[in-house]
């Protein structure tokens, strides 16, 4: 069985998709994850992320590898190393590149065939699984969004102003929502899920029920 949690960055999908994979007692795939260890490499490599040609012949050697909790980038464990702001921009670039696209997508295809999955990301529910048994799609008000985005790296010793984590946000949202080739949006049978003003606690509730009783209704 799969399941989709799909939205934009700063709405709570990773917390949500560990804890409810716990709970269910499936695996969990964070699919942007992937596109972060694509953009990190093409970064060590010098390549060019606006040039979409050199991305897309620098993809050949590359092997990203998803063991739980872990990225592993042609071997070497990079997990720590995707999480900068200079990576999370360049994972929405290469993210426009379609040979980008259809790599990672691929990937996902592979990693999720004949397993129990949620699978976290954009376009989870619109392109790479459209037969999902269960979609969701979490939104949030974007200035509570950057606030919880604030807090979380305050809580990690960094300051960084709400403004400031609002415009980042604000670009990366624009360009994962406008691209051409799976642009982030719901699938038409998502459920939506507005988080503002909701404790995590409580969206995961409301997704684990709803996947429950999918479930129980023999959903595939
Ligand atoms: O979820 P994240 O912030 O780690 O994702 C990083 C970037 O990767 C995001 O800005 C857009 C891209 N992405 C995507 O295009 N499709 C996905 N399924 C997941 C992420």
């Amino acid at each position: 069985m799969i399941v989709t949690i799909d939205g934009p960055s700063g709405v709570g999908k990773s917390t949500v998709t560990k804890e409810l994979a716990a709970r269910l007692g499936f695996e969990y795939l964070d699919t942007g994850a992937m596109y972060r260890a694509v953009a990190l490499a093409m970064i060590r490599r010098g390549v060019a992320l606006d040039d979409h040609a050199a991305v897309e012949a620098a993809l050949a050697g590359l092997h990203v590898e998803m063991p739980p909790g872990r990225v592993l980038l042609s071997g070497e464990d990079v997990s720590g190393a995707i999480r900068t702001p200079e990576v999370s921009q360049g994972a929405s670039k290469v993210a426009v590149i379609a040979g980008v696209r259809r790599f990672l997508a691929a990937e996902q295809r592979g990693t999720a065939a004949g397993r129990d999955i949620v699978c976290e990301g954009r376009d989870q529910g619109s392109f790479v699984f459209p037969d999902a048994a269960c979609k969701f799609f979490l939104i949030a008000d974007p200035r509570v969004r950057a606030e919880r985005r604030a807090a979380e790296l305050a809580a990690k010793g960094q300051s960084v102003s709400v403004e400031e984590v609002l415009a980042h946000q604000d670009e990366r949202d624009a360009r994962d929502a406008d691209r051409d080739i799976a642009p982030m949006r719901p699938a038409p049978d998502a459920v939506i899920v507005d988080t503002t003003h909701l404790t995590t606690e409580q969206v995961i509730e409301r997704i684990e029920r709803a996947v429950r009783g999918r479930r129980d209704r023999g959903g595939e």
